[in-house]
């Protein structure tokens, strides 16, 4: 087959037929529970200005230095396609003023995401996110509810295996001087580290945990952990959270080396994985943490905040090994042939009526042999095939043929729905 001229552009795609049916399951639990925890939805532009995504993922994460899409609009302004939801929402809190209303803001959106990545298993340039975020409480009750918001609704989706990964990044008060150690741990073994971690080590030496690289593991593994380093509060805040997840009975496993690839974390991240060999080749399905900084650092107000969000194509990914079933059309009770012109002309006007009786109805009006249009009839398996010709168009009737018994009779056109709600 030769390649089509036009194709979707590298890393993104179309969803269509039995793809859509698993977006509207995943669509249709999300909401369900987002509604039985009060939270609102909403929608966010797809551009943000540049600035809302460099100050607040961080300037030297992956996403900031190679993963944005960014354009200059003919006023000059330098826009971005969100490559996240929660630095969009932060933004919509303070312009709209959501510090004045009752606290906490509870909040959940669905959409499309933009990062310039190579493209791989469970790697997407445009991809799909749900998302939770808790604006305005501090306490620990609401990241240990937000992680069993994301686990609940994988279980719901038939996800077994799942495995919860926590872990606390500390606070302003503790981090600076863990960090310290950090670097001055690995600046001993610079030369041992891959060249991204040696960039990290300048940067951010947080991220060298997060290295995948074979070389830099058993330095890793030596590190000081950030655990044994938290202040009071960030500790106490740490132990409260563990204690609400084994309340709530959600297994969970402590990983120090969780740091997450975005800045605006502090106290609790979170990452949600499925236990499997696709599962760990996609990587994970929900990541989420606490960001108690991030409102004062995009709008001077000192807004605690935590929540979370789940990549969709991933889940469906999963989703399509496993036997779920999925809800298609409701298969039609009623088929419509027509048969000439007239006929035809009258058909969209009858397909209305039963549509206002909540009836469905196939139809073929490509077809013009009756023989042809029963056989569609038979192949979808209707009850009753209705059959308007030249004949019954210009005297008001049309022919109710039963499909099992063969048997056929005349009823009038005025009449057909109400027989139809009996039949
Ligand atoms: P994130 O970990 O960057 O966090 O993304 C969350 C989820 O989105 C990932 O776990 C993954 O399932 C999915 N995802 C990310 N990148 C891709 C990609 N290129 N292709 C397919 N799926 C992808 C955030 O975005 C934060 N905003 C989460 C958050 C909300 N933290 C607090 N509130």
């Amino acid at each position: 087959m030769t390649r089509p001229k036009f194709q979707a552009p590298t890393g993104m795609h179309d969803i269509i037929f039995t793809e859509q049916g698993y977006f509207k399951k995943i669509y249709n639990i999300v909401e369900n529970i987002a509604n039985f925890y009060r939270f609102e939805k909403i929608d966010t532009p797809i551009l943000e200005e540049t600035e809302l995504f460099s100050k607040g993922i961080g300037l030297s994460t992956d996403i900031v230095q190679k993963q944005m899409y960014g354009l200059r609009t003919k006023g000059g302004d330098s826009l971005t396609l969100r490559p996240e939801g929660t630095a969009p929402i932060v933004r919509a809190f303070i312009e709209k003023g959501m510090f004045n209303l009752p606290q906490p803001v509870k909040l959940w959106y669905s959409g499309p995401f933009f990062r310039y990545e190579r493209p791989q298993a469970g790697r997407y340039r445009q991809f799909h996110q749900f998302g939770f975020e808790v604006l305005g409480e501090r306490n620990p009750i609401i990241d240990a509810q937000i992680i069993q918001i994301f686990f609940q609704i994988l279980k719901s989706l038939k996800l077994k295996n799942l495995i919860i990964e926590v872990n606390s990044i500390g606070d302003s008060q503790c981090r600076p001087y863990y960090k310290k150690l950090l670097t001055s741990y690995f600046r001993s073994r610079e030369s041992s580290l891959c060249a991204n971690c040696r960039r990290r080590l300048r940067e951010n030496p947080l991220r060298i945990l997060d290295c995948k690289e074979e070389k830099c593991q058993p330095i890793k593994a030596q590190a000081p952990q950030l655990i044994d380093h938290l202040c009071k509060e960030c500790h106490w805040h740490f132990k409260e959270v563990l204690e609400f997840l084994d309340e709530l009975e959600i297994p969970y496993q402590l990983n120090p080396y969780l740091v997450r690839g975005l800045d605006y974390y502090t106290k609790t991240v979170f990452e949600i994985f499925e236990d499997t060999e696709e599962g760990r080749k996609q990587g994970a399905l929900v990541g989420g943490g606490r960001y108690d900084a991030l409102v004062k650092l995009l709008g001077r107000k000192d807004v605690p905040a935590c929540g979370g969000s789940a990549g969709i194509e991933r889940i469906v990914n999963l989703m399509k090994g496993k036997k779920i079933r999925l809800r298609s059309f409701p298969k039609p009770k009623i088929f419509l042939a027509q048969i000439g012109n007239l006929a035809k002309r009258k058909s969209l006007k009858i397909i209305e009526e039963f549509r206002k009786a909540k009836i469905e109805v196939a139809e073929s009006f490509g077809r013009d042999s009756l023989r042809a249009q029963l056989n569609r009839a038979n192949r979808i398996g209707v009850k009753f095939t209705l059959i308007l010709g030249q004949k019954e168009a210009l005297e008001g009737t049309i022919m109710v043929r039963n499909m099992k018994t063969g048997s056929q009779k005349i009823v009038k056109l005025d009449k057909i729905v109400k027989v139809m709600k009996k039949g």
